[in-house]
């Protein structure tokens, strides 16, 4: 790992120490948006590879006794998620290269079957920008807002193996269902 990420690391690690989730997403957003707009996050080039697929999700970085992972996310044009929670897990977003529409969601209702969802505005995240979830305000979705490729890297307060994606039925109501999440090469 590059002199640069070593060291971007080591102040992931002093913020996660914090223990509180509110005080850590704070510091890692700051940490994250001064190392990037510094020009301090140099990703290994396999980070940077598009898959025609759909977005590429790829582990980073991972301390098991700190509970947290880094994961880098590579978006080719048209690329996008679902609406999607994050799995009661807080995260903190950046933006590393590229734009980012970042729309984010409240849950209205919850009936076991179908929920409904209130739409929070759209954030149109441009290099160097970075933002937090904090379960319970989990639900958002991402996508690509160029017609070339853009890199985002996401902090973790643990390790997201699985989330909930809602997809739309009638009358503006959506369904949940899980789906796995794995690394790609
Ligand atoms: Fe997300």
């Amino acid at each position: 790992m590059s002199e640069d990420l070593t060291a971007l690391i080591a102040r992931l690690d002093a913020a996660v120490r914090l223990g509180d989730a509110a005080a850590i997403t704070q510091r890692i957003k700051h940490e994250l948006e001064d190392a990037i707009r510094d020009r301090r996050v140099t990703l290994p080039e396999r980070f940077r590879r598009v898959r025609p697929e759909g977005y590429a999700r790829r582990l980073l970085h991972r301390d098991d006794a700190l509970g947290y992972t880094a994961v880098v996310m590579t978006w080719g044009p048209g690329q996008g998620t679902p609406l999607h929670d994050h799995a009661g897990i807080w995260c903190v977003e950046g933006v590393v290269e590229g734009r980012m529409d970042v729309t984010q969601y409240d849950l209205v209702e919850d009936s076991g079957d179908a929920c409904r969802f209130e739409q929070r505005g759209c954030v149109h995240a441009a290099v160097g920008s970075a933002g937090c979830l904090i379960p319970p305000f989990e639900y958002h979705v991402l996508a690509n807002a160029l017609d070339s490729p853009s890199v985002t890297v996401h902090i973790y307060g643990g390790e997201m193996t699985s989330c909930h994606v809602f997809d739309p039925v009638e009358d503006g109501r959506y369904v949940r269902r899980e789906r796995a999440l794995c690394y790609h090469d």
